[in-house]
Parts: structure tokens; sequence; C-alpha cells
């Protein structure tokens, strides 16, 4: 089907109206939005009519918005639209390299296949895709990046093969169903973002025995040992323990700088010896989950220690994994492969535990999504033998980077990129 789409900002605020001009261009207006649609053919009169269906669909609340804050949304797509954060994720070797390995070694998977890639940004992955033999790729972007995808599909002389889509993927429609889904919605802690609610809702989209490309991802947690990072974050919050800071007494809001700095999870890499038990893992199995299965997640866990020692907290990654026809491939990480700019992932006890080497601790971690693309952390841990409790309640959203400048032995970290939120560097 060929068809040109130019876009227009128009500022009213009208409600959505579609209209005809001429034989082949219809307008359609939606809130502060118009798109003005052409078609060069006849195929423009049943393309017209599913896009007239998609964007009276749009004005419902879509899935999508009634889960998010608008300023959430707007600040998030805000930053996706950004080339510089694009160029930050492509430049993650591991990242990338994976990916394309994944889909070339499963050529079998894409060719000759129709593909959808769920927030394709740059449309790497939609490139990948059509390197490996698909016919079609679908590729649905909502930020404004969509416009420079759509330039290096053009190009790249691949309008035949590569669709953007601009818009959410609760929002658009596909003219056809689909063969693998291909998407990239992994954020700090493998959930943040709550990208991986739209990956699971494009599977609308998906052929009974489809593929999802990732297929599964396992989440590792671990207790760890580390006085200097604890110790580090109440100095931190010490500097409201001052009575005459030019003259003012700042100490009564110390309780509320702890609170608010052992709120955040510190997002950084470590030496796997502070680990002091084996990990507990946890899979979301891509192809059988269902966006509410996110919505609350809870983790339960008994860890055998290994070592002797106080508790400062849990260590989390996780590993992904594409199950194709022809191989499996991962992407890891894991505190003992090369570092990625997801890092690692660690929540602080507000209160470090002791246990010795034999002994067991159980508790759980319990995930709750937010509105601001994000998740509320509950972490409640106990020394079965002595009976010693603590835990802790953490805020994803606002995570501690440490990571900056910093050398650990082997993994030398290169990493700019505060993923997903963040303007500021
Ligand atoms: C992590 S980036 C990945 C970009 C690209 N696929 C890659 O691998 O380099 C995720 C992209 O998905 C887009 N995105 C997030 N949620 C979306 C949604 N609900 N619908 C469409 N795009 C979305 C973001 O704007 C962002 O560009």
């Amino acid at each position: 089907m060929s068809q040109e789409a130019l876009f227009q900002e128009k500022r009213n605020g009208e409600d959505t109206e579609c209209c005809r001009v001429g034989k082949e261009s219809v307008l359609i207006t939606l809130g502060y939005s118009s798109a003005l649609l052409k078609f060069e053919s006849h195929a423009g009169n049943s393309f017209s009519n599913t896009l007239k269906r998609c964007w009276n669909k749009k004005k419902e609340y879509s899935v999508f918005s009634q889960r998010t804050e608008e300023a959430s949304a707007a600040q998030y797509f805000q930053f996706y639209g950004c080339i510089s954060q694009q160029q930050n994720m492509m430049q993650d070797f591991v990242r990338t390299a994976t990916y394309h390995r994944a889909i070339l070694q499963n050529h079998v998977d894409f060719r000759d296949k129709i593909v959808l890639d769920v927030g394709c940004g740059s449309g790497i992955l939609s490139f990948f895709a059509v390197q490996a033999g698909a016919k079609r790729v679908y590729a649905v972007e909502a930020s404004s990046v969509a416009q420079y995808a759509e330039m290096l599909v053009k190009n790249n002389h691949l309008s035949d093969k590569i669709i953007v889509l601009p818009g959410k993927i609760e929002e658009v429609s596909l003219p056809e169903a689909v063969d693998v889904i291909i998407s990239e919605p992994i954020g700090y802690m493998l959930f943040n973002e709550r990208m991986l609610e739209s990956y699971l809702h494009s599977k609308k989209w998906l052929k009974t025995n489809g593929m999802m490309f990732p297929t599964f991802s396992d989440i590792h947690l671990a207790p760890f040992s580390d006085e200097q990072l604890y110790v580090e974050h109440y100095s931190r919050a010490n500097f409201w323990y001052q009575q005459c800071f030019y003259g003012v007494n700042l100490s009564s809001l110390r309780g509320a700088a702890v609170d608010e700095y052992f709120r955040q999870p510190i997002v950084d890499t470590f030496d796997v010896r502070i680990l002091m038990a084996r990990s507990v893992k946890y899979t979301v199995n891509f192809m059988d989950a269902e966006e509410a299965d996110l919505h609350r997640v809870e983790i339960p866990f008994v860890f055998q220690m290994v070592q002797s020692g106080l508790i400062h907290g849990l260590a989390f990654w996780f590993d992904v994994a594409f199950v194709g026809s022809l191989v499996t491939v991962w992407l890891s990480t894991a505190p003992t492969e090369p570092l990625t700019h997801w890092y690692q992932v660690r929540c602080l006890l507000q209160t470090p535990l002791f246990a010795k080497e034999g002994e067991t601790l159980s508790g759980k971690v319990l995930f709750v999504a937010n509105k601001r693309q994000s998740y509320d952390i509950q972490i409640t841990a106990l020394v079965n033998q002595t009976g010693f409790r603590s835990g802790n309640i953490l805020d994803l959203k606002n995570p501690f980077f440490s990571h900056t400048n910093k050398t650990t032995g082997h993994h030398r970290s290169t990493f700019l990129i505060k993923r997903g939120f963040s303007l500021i560097l």
C-alpha cells in the first residue's frame, strides 16, 4: 500500500473530526493536532477508514493514558525525542550488538515475515529485521523521533519495507496482524518506564503462534554487604545535621533527608564479591504475561547465606532471552558480565541485618506500578534464625546515579546516560 502522510500541528481546541479533502486526502483533527493524509490510489479508501477508526479510538481514553500522568508522559517522550538519547542507547554496544545478533542469527524467523517494532526510536531494530529478510516492518514510535526514523528509512531506500507509524502502540492501528514483535522496552531494574506493558499490549497485533523478541526475562536479586555505600548515603543526609548553616538550624530536616536518600535505588556497578548469597530469580515470560500482571509484581525470596556479615541491602540485575528457531541469545546485565547502560541497581535497607553463613534471609520484594511510569518498591526481610527484621520502601522513578567516572576493575564506566527520564546529564 503506498501512502504519504503529512503531519501538521494546529493550535485549536476542536474535538475529533475527519473530513475528505478532494478524492485522495483526508484531514483528521484531534484536539490540538491535525493530520492531512494523502493517498495515491484507490487503496487510500480502505486505509483512510482504518485510520479514522484508529483516531476515533484515540478519543477514548487509551490504556496508556489511563495508566500515565500527562506530565510524566510529556517528559518521557520529550526525552526519547532527542537524537542524542537514541544515540546513547545505540552506542551501548552490548545492547545493540546483542539485538543485532539475536535477529540476524534467527533469520528464518524473519524471512518474508511481517514484523512490528514497538517503540522503534531511530528505527534501528526495524533495519535489523529487514537485514534478516523481513517482508514488511511496522515501526511504531510515540515520540517526535519518529520523523527522524522516517528520514532514515527514506534515505536507506526502504520505504517499501519499513512503515513508520507515529503514535503510541496503545493508540495506533495496524492494517494487518504480524508474525514477530521486536522491541527494546527495558528500563532500570527491568521494570522502570513501564514500557514492558506497552510491549505486552502490542500482542493484540500478533498472529497465533507469533514470536516475541525478546521472549522472556529473568530478574535476579541477591543480598549484598557494602559498608562504604551505606555510610556514604548517611553522610549525604548529614548535611542537614548542621545547626548553624549561614546561621540557620537545619537539623529538623535530617530525618526527612535520610528517608529521601534511602528511598533512592542506587544505579551503578559493583564487585560480585559483595554478594552474600546465590541470587534468586523471577521470570517474566513475554509470550504468556498480560499487562495487568505487571501492575503488582511480588517476588518472594529465601537466600542461603554463604558468608557472615552485615547485609546492607539487595542487589538487582536482569537477563533477557531471545528464543529463536535457530538459537537462543541472551542479553545480560549481571555484575559478572560486560557493563551496559542499565548497570545494576541496589536497594539499601534502612537498618542493616547481621547474618551468619548458613543462616537464611527470607522475605519479599513488592513492585507496585504508579502513574509516573515507574514503581514503588517495598522490601521486607527477616533473618529466620535470629528473628532480626528490616526493610525499606523505595521510589524507582528517582534513582541515585553513583557511577559517574567510577572505575570498577575491568568494568570501566563510559556511559553518560540516565535512561528514560532525565534530560540533565
Ligand atoms: C528504549 S527506546 C528503544 C528505541 C529503539 N527501539 C532502539 O532499540 O534503539 C524505547 C522507545 O520506545 C518509545 N516508546 C515508549 N513507549 C511507547 C509506546 N507506548 N508507544 C510507542 N512508542 C513508545 C520511546 O519513545 C523510545 O523511543
